[in-house]
């Protein structure tokens, strides 16, 4: 196959480029793909150098996938070229996630939506959706869900390479002229990721009650997040709380959320932690409590590796639900 990343010097591409050979995904050739700051540096792959271009038309021609993780902008202006030129491109960016014609998915959760894009494009969710819709499917399918309450944990890497050197330059005793924080992160979280709207919330909570709506089909559940951003370099952690339509006691809640692919529950004293995910594709659950007061609702708590189940390895297996098709 012939797969082009764009965005492939970043923190997710390079991640993608690592989880694309740990799977021993088909690669014949690939089109590598980064600002012009990029343009000429080369990149070690399965064995070969290849050298790191600027996005032109023509690019994508001849690319079965193309796999993107460069913001956005960048994707509202290259999807549809690369689309138009016959690659599939499975965005990592907010920029389509909720086009009614572009699907927005989870392999574990949601795999058929993928069948059908209009435009040729995919999209990967958002990296704290992702981890705590796989756990929530589990209760879903078992009892129901009536509303969620979720507060995320996020490392600082899921503000990209600019976010792990700003950690990086303030832990050393400077600071960083690029941070892409309001405000000194070592020391400190911060409860604002992503522009703040007139209403007070922060884009980070609308993408995570949107797209886990869109993707679970749960129109209409109310969802209401907190997102803050914690100086751990690598591995958000969500703490849920879901009022069920059914009762579950905690060992039926761990066992519904089990039977999803890729969830590991952990039922003893200890809590699965983020920076003991970084670097796996697990989603971990632990901390499995019914409430004291409301017999319907549970709290849990989930850890994933952001750039990996949170980004580069959903879209990755999202190009091996291509191949099987
Ligand atoms: N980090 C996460 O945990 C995470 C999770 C889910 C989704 N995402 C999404 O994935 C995307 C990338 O995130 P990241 O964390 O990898 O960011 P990053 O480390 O800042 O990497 C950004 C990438 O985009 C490239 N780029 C920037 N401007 C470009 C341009 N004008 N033309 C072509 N390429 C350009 C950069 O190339 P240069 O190196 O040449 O500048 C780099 O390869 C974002 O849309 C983000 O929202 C990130």
């Amino acid at each position: 196959m012939k797969v082009a990343i764009l965005g492939a010097t970043g923190a997710v591409g390079r991640t993608m480029l690592r989880v694309l050979e740990e799977r021993r995904f088909p690669v014949d050739e690939l089109v590598l793909l980064a600002s012009e700051r990029s343009e000429g540096s080369r990149i070690a792959w399965g064995g070969r150098s290849w050298e790191v271009r600027a996005p032109t038309q023509g690019a994508f021609r001849g690319c079965d996938v193309a796999l993107f993780s460069a913001g956005a902008a960048r994707s509202r202006e290259w999807a549809p070229v690369a689309a138009a030129e016959g690659a599939v491109v499975v965005d990592n960016s907010s920029a389509w996630r909720m086009d009614p014609d572009v699907p927005l998915v989870v392999p574990e959760v949601n795999p058929e939506a993928a069948r059908r894009r209009p435009k040729g494009i995919i999209a990967n969710p958002n990296c704290a959706t992702i981890q705590f819709v796989v756990p929530l499917e589990g209760l879903r399918r078992r009892a129901g869900i009536r509303r969620i309450v979720a507060t995320t944990f996020q490392s600082v890497s899921g503000a990209g390479q600019k976010g792990l050197d700003a950690l990086a330059a303030e832990l050393a005793g400077g600071s960083s002229a690029d941070s892409p924080f309001p405000g000194p992160i070592a020391g400190n979280a911060i409860p604002w990721i992503g522009p703040r709207g007139p209403d007070g919330w922060n884009e980070e909570e609308d993408k995570l009650r949107n797209e886990t709506r869109k993707i679970m089909g749960l129109e209409g559940v109310p969802i209401a997040a907190t997102c803050v951003r914690v100086p751990v370099e690598v591995g958000h952690a969500v703490s849920g709380t879901v009022e069920l339509e059914e009762e579950l006691s905690a060992d039926e809640a761990r066992a519904a959320m089990a039977e999803v692919s890729g969830v590991e529950v952990w039922t003893d004293d200890r809590d699965p932690l983020p920076r003991d995910v970084a670097g796996l594709d697990v989603v971990r659950v632990g901390h499995v409590r019914v409430d004291r007061d409301l017999p319907r609702v549970l709290h849990f708590w989930v850890v994933a590796d952001n750039l990996r189940k949170g980004a580069a390895t959903n879209a990755v297996q999202i190009a091996e639900m291509l191949l099987r098709a």
